[in-house]
Parts: C-alpha cells; structure tokens; sequence
C-alpha cells in the first residue's frame, strides 16, 4: 500500500484546522484537519453541478457562471465543457493556496481549467461576491460546504440563510440558475429556496459517474419572478451542525 504524501499546508480564514494537500500515487486529497474535503478519485456529482445547471441556461451569449469554491477543478472543468466560446466562468475560492496547488501542482487532476481564457479567479469569499454582484451571473454553482446543514467554514453559514438566498437571487440575472452540492438532503433548504423566490429541483448524483450506487444531493433551483411576499418567506434558521463528505 502506497502511503500518503502530506504536500502543503495552508489555513482556512476562520478556522482553526490546518487545510492539507495530501497525494498517495496519483490520488490527491484536500483535508481540513481529519475531514476529506475533496479527492480526486470520486467528482461524478461535482461534475454533474455544472452539468445540470449550464444545460440549463443553454447556449445564452456571453453567458457568466459564477462557482464557488475551487477545490480540485473539477466543477470548474465541467461548466468550461458547457460554456459558450464568450462566457465566462468566475471561480472564487477562500484559500490562496488551493489556487496556487491548482497552478502548480494538480492542475492536470481536472484538465487545466484554470489556463482556459474564459476562467477569472477571485480569491476571496464567494458570498462576499455575491452580496456586492447585481444580476450580474446566469448561474452559480455552490460546493463550499458538505452541504446546507454541513458547513465546512462557520463562516459560511449566511450563505444558505433566506438573507443569503435573497443576496444569491440579485446577484442572478432573470432565469437564472443556482445550483447547490450537499452529502444529503436537507428538507428545511429546499422549503428556504422555494420561499425565497425560487422554483425547486432535487436531484441525487452518483459520487461516481456511471458506478456505485451512493449518491449526493444537488439543489437545481431557478430564479422566479416576481419574488414571493414577504409573509412566505422564512425567518433566519439556527446554525447547523458540522458533517461528513
Ligand atoms: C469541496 S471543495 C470544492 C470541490 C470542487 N467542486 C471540485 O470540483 O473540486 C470546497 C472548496 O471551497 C472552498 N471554500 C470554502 N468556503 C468558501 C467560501 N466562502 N468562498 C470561496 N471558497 C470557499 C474551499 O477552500 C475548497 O477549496
């Protein structure tokens, strides 16, 4: 058996745990302390995310996907195979360092994707971008926790928050799609989504394309208008607790 291979280290803005790239042969691993945050042998449903989403905005010119975060590229990868030759795909990811592995170490894992000429790299807080953009992205895809109600960054708790969603509806334009990547199902988001002015799918995606039977969760929601009135619209939830990908 082949051993582990510890990379880099890096930190994650408000956490306390270290954020690791590992490698075993030609496997990589991304960990925030003990917790797998990304490996490069199981992406089918990360693929999926832009999949679904940019089918659904089809061939819309100079169309703009916003994917928060990084990770190993894969969801970046699979939104430039859909993209329109004038789009443009933002990628914001919270740790400099998983840019620079991206650059300079995995960026092969996923095909390059941060070469081709339509990606921008933010690096900062994807919901940060988010509040400040105004109908500004036909989709963004969202995989920066295990989910909803598993945050990997405490910090990322107003994102899946009816005042997060609202912030999330203006930064897309009109039809606009937002696609979320969970572990699971999470009941209490996909009601959150439908008050807040979008119309809901739920989608399970294998964890390997075309093998296994385990799947993920991915929210396919569309951007509605108008919005809902306030009345429908959910007060804030309580901070979830932390999960397992
Ligand atoms: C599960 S990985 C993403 C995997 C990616 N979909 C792929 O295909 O490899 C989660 C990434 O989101 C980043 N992240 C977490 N919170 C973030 C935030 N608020 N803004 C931007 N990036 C964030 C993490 O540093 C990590 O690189």
């Amino acid at each position: 058996m082949i051993p582990w291979e510890l990379l880099d280290c890096a930190t994650m803005p408000g956490e306390r745990a270290e954020m690791n790239l590992w490698r075993r042969d030609d496997e990589f691993s991304i960990r925030l302390g003990n917790c797998e945050v990304m490996n490069s042998r199981l992406h089918g449903s990360e693929d999926a995310l832009a999949e679904i989403a940019c089918k659904r905005i089809g061939k819309r010119p100079n169309a703009r996907v916003l994917i928060g975060g990084l990770g190993l590229g894969f969801t970046l990868a699979a939104t430039l195979r859909h993209l329109v030759k004038d789009g443009e795909a933002v990628v914001a990811e919270i740790v400099p360092a998983v840019v620079k592995w991206n650059r300079e170490i995995l960026g092969h894992v996923a095909g390059e994707p941060l070469n081709d000429k339509r990606v921008t790299v933010y690096e900062g807080d994807v919901g940060r971008l988010m509040r400040t953009e105004k109908d500004a992205f036909d989709a963004i895809l969202l995989d920066v926790d295990n989910g909803p109600d598993g945050l990997l960054r405490e910090g990322n708790h107003g994102i899946y928050t009816p005042t997060g969603l609202q912030a999330i509806r203006e930064a897309l334009r009109s039809r606009g799609i937002l696609g979320v990547w969970s572990v699971g199902p999470c009941r209490e988001f996909t009601y959150r989504l439908r008050h807040s002015g979008f119309w809901v799918e739920e989608v399970p995606a294998r964890i390997r394309e075309g093998r296994g039977g385990r799947k993920h969760m991915l929210w396919i929601a569309t951007r509605m208008n108008p919005r809902p009135p306030e009345s429908e619209q959910r007060q804030e939830p309580r901070r979830p607790r932390k999960r397992r990908r």
